[in-house]
């Protein structure tokens, strides 16, 4: 009789156990540990038997091919289009739109003649025909299976033979050959080297959805990122109508390319110009604590307004508050403030926000974030026809930044004046915005503030 094996399986991050263990050795997660069985024939089946090594110089390839998904942003992110035979993983928050895009983009591909198979493993035929209704996707090879069972999708791709397959959620797929329920640890790794496998030797397009955990990391084992050609995060509030696609690796093109996309009953609309959707909002007047930053999203240069509120603590410590920027980057610059310029913060609150609810994890948006918190302390403005852009070192002084020619740019054809730059960069030019180039935050800070109108 097959023996069967058991494992504990940390359900977190995918480390494996003889035995039940209370708190996890990897990640530190407590009661993560789940059961799980395995039948005899559960090995990963090699792409070929009969491959040998060749020589680099003797291995011939063809360009990559790659197809248009009919969204010029998401074509972008992916570098360019969907390269043939590759794996593609989409991950986000629930009701992100995951569903939504991956729907178009099948109408998109259907609509060059490409045969799409829509497994979908968590929505009804029916349901997924509403959203096709309401989206205006409708098309001739555009197949929906509602299936969760991955031995009956893997026979229906050999039946098919459709260029383009979605899989609408990885947790929600099993494979007979794992008898841990779906979404386990076991169960995602085993689906998805079943699915790479037909990625890769029937050069078909597999478009995979992935749910996130609570801490926003992909649900799933690690492995699963490793596995996969591409990962794409589906990033936005879902409070607000617009919705961004963030590219995190890339085998075949540059990874941190933006995409910003808007939510209405018609889908996901691309935005061309997303820096009228975030500075729209911005009121013209200057008022203190506000400054607008030139981050780099990817190759896109985008404008931010970055808001700070100092204030007197009614507490025995003071509350560091940061919504989009990184806390320790916050208490850093805080720190500098206070060294370097003489800003006096131990018996204030701060409060820093990104506008727009994106996140800025870029060092270059420090300058912006410090005259921001500098300009409210002091209740003086930054001209509102202005753009901070540079890396604050520990000792107050300001570092370079890469692509600043394109910072420029974006910053001009936006409408802003001046922009307040690194020295080091200094020989950066644009003949539409005045550049100041600063050696140290306290010569930013002079250089771009005036006090409030009355
Ligand atoms: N009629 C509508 N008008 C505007 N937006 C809509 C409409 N219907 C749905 N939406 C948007 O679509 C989102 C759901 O999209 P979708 O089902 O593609 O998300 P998902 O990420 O696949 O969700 P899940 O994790 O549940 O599978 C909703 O949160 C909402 O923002
Ligand atoms: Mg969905």
């Amino acid at each position: 009789m097959a023996k069967v094996k058991s494992k504990w399986v940390c359900q977190n991050c995918g480390y494996e156990s003889a035995g039940y263990l209370g708190k996890c050795p990897e990640c530190s997660s407590w009661g993560s540990f789940v059961e799980e069985t395995q039948g005899g024939n559960n090995k990963i089946v090699p792409l070929a038997n009969d491959i040998k090594p060749s020589l680099i110089t003797d291995i011939q390839v063809g360009k990559e091919i790659r197809v248009s998904t009919n969204i010029s942003e998401f074509d972008r992110i992916l570098g360019g289009g969907l390269v043939q035979g590759s794996i593609v993983l989409i991950a986000g928050d629930p009701g992100i739109g995951k569903s939504t895009i991956l729907l178009q983009t099948s109408g998109g591909l259907a609509s060059q003649g490409k045969k799409i198979l829509y497994v979908s493993a968590e929505e009804s035929a029916g349901q997924l025909k509403l959203r096709a209704d309401r989206l205006g996707v409708k098309s001739d090879s555009l197949y929906i299976y509602p299936q969760t069972n991955l031995e009956c999708i893997k026979s229906q791709i050999e039946e098919l033979s459709p260029d383009v397959v979605v899989v609408d959620s990885i947790q929600a797929i099993y494979s007979q050959m794992v008898t841990s329920s779906a979404g386990s640890v076991s169960q995602i790794r085993e689906c998805c080297n079943i699915l790479m496998q037909i990625a890769k030797t029937k050069n078909i397009t597999v478009l995979v959805i992935g749910h996130v955990t609570k801490d926003g990391n992909i649900a799933g084992p690690k492995v699963l990122e490793h596995m996969v050609d591409t990962v794409i995060s589906f990033e936005g509030d879902k409070y607000k109508s617009y919705r961004m696609l963030r590219s995190m690796k890339n085998r075949f093109g540059n990874t941190s390319e933006v995409g910003i996309f808007e939510m209405g009953a018609t889908g996901l609309k691309e935005i061309i110009n997303p820096n009228q959707l975030f500075l729209n909002e911005r009121s013209q007047e200057n008022i203190p604590g506000t400054a607008i930053i030139v981050t780099n999203e990817g190759t896109r240069p985008l404008l931010v307004e970055i808001q700070a509120l100092v204030g007197a603590t009614p507490y025995p410590s003071p509350r560091r508050v940061a919504n989009g920027v990184d806390f320790s980057r916050l208490l850093q610059i805080l720190a500098v403030l206070e060294k370097r310029v003489g800003l006096n913060l131990s018996k204030q609150d701060v409060y820093v926000n990104v506008m727009g609810g994106i996140d800025v994890d870029e060092p270059s948006a420090d300058l912006g974030i410090a005259l921001a918190i500098a300009t409210c302390a002091r209740d003086v403005v930054v001209d509102s026809q202005t753009v901070i852009i540079g890396e604050i070192g520990l000792s107050g002084e300001i570092h370079p930044v890469n692509n600043l020619e394109k910072r420029l740019n974006e910053a001009a054809m936006t409408g802003f004046k001046k922009a307040i730059i690194p020295y080091a960069n200094r020989d950066i030019s644009n003949p539409k915005i005045k550049t100041v180039p600063v050696k140290r935050l306290i010569d930013a800070i002079s250089a771009c503030i005036s006090p409030v109108q009355e």
